[in-house]
């Protein structure tokens, strides 16, 4: 991989150092916020002006690290690191203004249009959270259930959108229904199959549906609009996605697909902060939903999506830093992006498909796939493979023992090669 920085990104880089060190010390908050978003802008152009093959210079992973798993994390350009460094410097120099002073307030609502923008939808649906799991926990405790009434998903739905229904179930009293996927069929499903697949499944009393937009076992994207409206001409009343396999990775229409909730985490292919997601909540569920948290002074957002993100004291610096990765990312272009990464997964199709003992196990068309498949192996325990990849060659892999998948999941970002693809493929034989 080529970690060698162009003459244009090292003066970028200076540039913006210059820049962020000069600002720290004047301490003009409104000029320093905005030259360092410039600079990210400056940066991300530089960026997004390399191969994608040259990309991993803008990044700061181990040399010669091959990090194939952006699906389980991700990581933050250099310079959304440095604007976060920044971001705290000035937090730090009076934390009083930036955190209860407003003295984010315009880089803030900036942050928010930014992400709607990314998720398809207006600001004002737009509620900045810590992650997917928070989300769902927030829809299980809040949402209008009563005895009787079922939570309905599949046994692709992932465990931060499963087990809060189940934990509150038991609570409130609905039920919740979980239904298999037959895993060996998905590879020649299609987008009519995984809604038949669903809606025969709804009975009368299933009152919420749960799907993953892209699930993170296989990488089935589930048909969105098809399905809402699919589910609602069932009569399911609410229809609730986890995204967290999507925002950054996929360019996203959310408010078109009529969704009542579609949450992200930010951490994954967005490769903002830790800690951070956001969610698309629907102007019907503000009069019916209970925010999670409870904190002191929240009536002044009472019928604002932003009731459900206020837990008291927040990390604004990190948020902050949330619009520099939507920007960065911005400028690497999502018609770009995606198309490298429908490069990339062919290339490691292809691979798989010509050698003997590995299995490709997720959908094969482009509009039912993402940046996330499962290679399964026909000899040795996925697992130990895993991490003999890891110990011995620097490759990062998910495994899955899951029995009749038995699998690598390898989730490349833009950045990675077919290379490294080929290295895994050979050498997950190698090792089995
Ligand atoms: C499909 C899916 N949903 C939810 C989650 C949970 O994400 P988070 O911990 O960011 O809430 C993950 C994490 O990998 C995921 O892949």
């Amino acid at each position: 991989m080529n970690k060698q920085s162009t003459p244009e990104m090292a003066l970028s880089r200076r540039r913006f150092l210059q820049v962020v060190g000069a600002t720290a010390i004047s301490g003009s908050l409104l000029a320093s916020i905005n030259d360092v978003r410039a600079l990210v802008d400056e940066q991300a152009i530089v960026a997004a002006s390399l191969d994608f093959e040259q990309l991993a210079s803008a990044y700061s992973l181990t040399e010669n690290l091959g990090y194939l798993n952006h699906a389980s994390i991700g990581t933050m350009p250099r310079v959304v690191q440095q604007a976060h460094q920044h971001y705290l410097r000035l937090c730090e120099s009076n934390p009083w203004l930036y955190v209860w002073g407003g003295g984010w307030d315009a880089g803030l609502r900036a942050v928010r249009e930014a992400t709607a923008r990314a998720l398809g939808c207006q600001a004002e649906q737009v509620a900045l959270s810590h992650n997917t799991t928070e989300t769902f926990s927030l829809l299980a405790q809040g949402l209008p259930l009563q005895a009787g009434d079922e939570v309905l998903f599949s046994s692709l739905n992932h465990d931060g959108a499963s087990i809060c229904w189940q934990q509150q179930a038991s609570r409130r009293g609905f039920s919740v229904r979980r239904f298999a996927v037959p895993l060996h069929d998905v590879v020649s499903m299609s987008a009519d199959d995984v809604v038949a697949l669903h809606v025969e499944q709804i009975r009368e009393h299933t009152r919420v549906l749960v799907f993953p937009h892209i699930d993170n076992l296989i990488g089935l994207r589930h048909p969105l609009q098809q399905l809402v409206q699919a589910a609602r001409a069932k009569g399911v009343e609410f229809v609730c996605v986890d995204g967290a396999q999507t925002l950054g990775m996929l360019p996203l229409d959310v408010a078109a697909s009529d969704v009542d909730v579609y949450a992200c985490s930010a951490h994954k292919w967005m490769q903002a902060p830790k800690g951070l997601g956001a969610s698309y909540i629907h102007a019907r569920l503000l009069e019916v939903l209970k925010p999670m948290w409870m904190t002191w002074g929240q009536q002044r957002w009472q019928g604002s999506v932003r009731v459900f993100e206020d837990y008291g004291t927040r990390n604004f610096p990190e948020l902050m830093a949330f619009g520099d990765a939507l920007q960065f990312q911005q400028q690497l272009g999502r018609g770009r992006k995606l198309e490298r990464y429908q490069h990339l997964r062919q290339q490691a199709m292809d691979m798989v498909d010509a050698t003997a003992g590995l299995v490709w196990r997720s959908p094969r068309s482009d509009h039912l796939a993402g940046s996330l498949y499962a290679v399964g192996l026909q000899q040795g325990r996925a697992s130990a493979t895993a991490q003999r990849l890891f110990q011995q060659h620097g490759l990062v892999v998910r495994a899955f023992d899951t029995p009749g998948l038995n699998s690598l999941r390898l989730s490349p970002n833009v950045f990675n090669t077919t290379q490294e693809l080929q290295r895994v493929m050979q050498l997950a034989i190698a090792a089995a």
